[in-house]
């Protein structure tokens, strides 16, 4: 990607921004009632066909703990029978070998795996420890790579915790270094109940490129709840980050965080990038008709402010 640098306020801000898109997986892992199969592989290839060029279809880890993500090999055969080829450059969550086995046999070339800043969340989680987690994710990643496939990195509970309140960055980052140092080619830092305020992500992103990591190398994972995302992704463009993650109508949460309301929709993202002439590539309009067809299958509004206006009759 070339990067593009664009004046905002006298601040340099880079673009364009690839924005990874969470919604079938992140969003609906979150639903209290299932969504039939057919439904998430039609909102994946609506999301593609809006332009979103990183959509992360689903999660293959135990159906006990995410009854939702049950049907991941049956939406992903739907995808292959659609998609071709290309549905197999759908990322996908892997927790343990047992999920990487999955994605292996299905073909997927790329897999992402999801820690834990924190030692309570990585209990609730993960049924691990903090540390058990690394010993979990080492052979994933091992393995994946040998059979050439790509590995992104969460980390969860960067600026903040339900349980344990402030995560100090140090902790942060001592996890997500060991995390990324696995072998992933991206690490994405996740508000995961949505508490970040700008300065706080500035000081996050700072406190990793001055442990050594390249800026190009991160993402950032917002959560909406105290109104904050947007400000923060500000925040992010101003350190030099230029991928996000996002969820289309703002739909998700966590089903192990206390607290964690939705993502940072994807419309809010688009409408804010557009407005400061950075270069996403989405299709706004297909997004916005998407989410609200979505809407309709889930028997609510989405929560996206922008989704609300340019739907408005
Ligand atoms: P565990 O119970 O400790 O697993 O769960 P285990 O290794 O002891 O295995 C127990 C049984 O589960 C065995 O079967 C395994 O084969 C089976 P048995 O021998 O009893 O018949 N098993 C599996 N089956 C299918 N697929 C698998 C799998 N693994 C084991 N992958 C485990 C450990 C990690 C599996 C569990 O804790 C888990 O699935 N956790 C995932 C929770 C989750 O998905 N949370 C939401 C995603 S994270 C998130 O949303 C944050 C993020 O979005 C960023 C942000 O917002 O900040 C990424
Ligand atoms: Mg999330």
């Amino acid at each position: 990607m070339t990067d593009l640098p664009m004046q905002m306020a006298d601040q340099e801000i880079w673009g364009p921004v690839t924005i990874y898109e969470v919604g079938p997986r992140d969003g609906l892992q979150n639903e209290s009632a299932l969504v039939p199969t057919e439904v998430k592989a039609e909102l994946v290839r609506r999301l593609l066909a809006a332009g979103l060029p990183l959509v992360e279809a689903t999660s293959f880890v135990h159906p006990r703990w995410v009854p939702q993500l049950a049907d991941a090999e049956d939406l992903m055969g739907l995808l292959g029978a659609s998609l071709g080829d290309a549905s197999r450059d759908l990322p996908v969550l892997v927790p343990n070998e047992r999920g990487l086995d999955r994605a292996l046999e299905l073909g997927c070339r790329h897999v992402a795996i999801f820690g834990s800043a924190t030692e309570t969340f990585a209990q609730k989680n993960l049924n691990r420890s903090l540390d058990e987690q690394f010993a979990m994710f080492e052979p994933v990643v091992r393995r994946a790579r040998e059979a050439g496939l790509d590995v992104r990195a969460y980390v969860s509970m960067c600026f903040g915790d339900p349980w344990e309140g402030a995560v100090p960055v140090e902790q942060v980052v001592s996890v997500g270094r060991r995390l990324f140092d696995l072998g992933a080619s991206q690490l994405s830092l996740g508000d995961t109940i949505g508490v970040a305020t700008a300065g706080h992500v500035g000081a996050v992103v700072d406190a990793f490129v001055t442990g050594g990591m390249r800026r190009d190398h991160l993402a950032l994972h917002f959560h909406d709840t105290y109104g904050q995302a947007l400000s923060n992704v500000q925040a992010g463009l101003r350190a030099g980050i230029t991928t996000y993650d996002a969820s289309a109508g703002g739909l998700g949460g966590c089903p192990y965080a206390k607290s964690a309301t939705g993502n940072l929709a994807t419309e809010d993202l688009v409408w804010f990038l557009t407005g400061l002439g950075i270069q996403h590539g989405v299709d706004l309009t297909a997004l916005v008709e998407t989410s609200t067809w979505l809407a309709g299958h889930l028997g609510r509004p989405s929560p996206s402010a922008v989704v609300r206006a340019l739907a408005a009759p």
